[in-house]
């Protein structure tokens, strides 16, 4: 009887075990950056390998069309735990993907470290006759429950700098990625996929899905068209 009873219990476990697994082989990678380390690169390295990059990004970074990202002077820590993400499928893309992959990690620091190097571009845009945007930006719409960009993303887009003074690591910071001159087309692109629940597989995602879940498709186009100007 104890051995049937126990016999029971193991089969049980194995049962619950294997429904454990088949879920976890179903559940998407999920990446959890809240104490992701700022990452460093070799920036001369990452140069000889970001040849196949300059068709859609550029060689200085600049994308070859606006629905591509620029990727000059954007945080390295960022870059990195995009490309780490689309390595593991976290972030999906149908492009982006299989380049990825092929990628070991130290391809991927250097590479983040060799875009992050070079020089932003200016913004080309002038404002937007609309202040809707800028408004929105800096001071949110607290009726609609949406938060002001630039506690976030800084006042002038360029992401949030650490403290010069403080010694202290700022990890969660390091992976907020800068806006300003970001192409605009490529900003509303991601605005919908956060909104849309397409690009929801690292824990800074559920942060912009919250943000953007409260944005109408006007007010992304606005916010889009503002930070583009930065
Ligand atoms: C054929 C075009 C193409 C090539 C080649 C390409 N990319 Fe991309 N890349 C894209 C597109 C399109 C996206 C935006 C994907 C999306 O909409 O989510 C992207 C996104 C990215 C991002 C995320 C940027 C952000 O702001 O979140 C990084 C980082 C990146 N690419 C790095 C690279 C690197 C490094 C290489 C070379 C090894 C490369 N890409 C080659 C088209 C390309
Ligand atoms: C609480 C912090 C926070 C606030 C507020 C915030 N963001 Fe973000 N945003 C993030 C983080 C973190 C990411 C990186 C998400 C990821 O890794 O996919 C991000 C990513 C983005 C991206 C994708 C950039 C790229 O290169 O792919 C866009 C676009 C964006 N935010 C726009 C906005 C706008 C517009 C607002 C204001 C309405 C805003 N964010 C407010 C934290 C924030």
């Amino acid at each position: 009887m104890i051995f049937t009873t126990r016999a029971a219990i193991v089969a049980s476990i194995a049962l619950v075990a294997m429904a454990v697994g088949v879920a976890l082989a179903a559940t998407p990678q999920f990446d959890d950056l809240r104490n992701q380390k700022p990452i460093h690169g070799d920036a001369v390295a990452g140069a000889t390998k970001a040849a196949p990059c300059a068709a859609c990004h550029g060689s200085n970074g600049v994308a070859a069309a606006p629905t591509f990202p620029n990727l000059a002077g954007q945080s390295a820590t960022y870059l990195y735990v995009q490309l780490r993400a689309f390595k593991d499928g976290s972030r999906t893309g149908a492009v982006m993907q299989p380049l990825a992959k092929a990628l070991t990690d130290q391809d991927i620091r250097n590479l983040a470290a060799h875009f992050a190097s070079l020089p932003a571009r200016a913004a080309t845009q002038k404002a937007p006759k609309s202040p809707r945007g800028s408004i929105l930006f800096h001071d949110g719409d607290v009726a609609k429950g949406v938060p002001p960009c630039q506690g976030c993303h800084g006042v002038d887009g360029r992401g949030p700098r650490p403290d010069p003074t403080s010694t202290a690591p700022q990890p969660a910071w390091s992976t907020f990625p800068h806006l300003a001159g970001q192409n605009a087309p490529y900003l509303l692109r991601q605005l919908q996929a956060y909104r849309d629940g397409t690009r929801i597989g690292t824990s800074n995602d559920k942060v912009m899905r919250g943000v953007a879940r409260n944005l109408s498709a006007a007010d992304m186009r606005a916010l889009a068209d503002y930070a583009s100007t930065l």
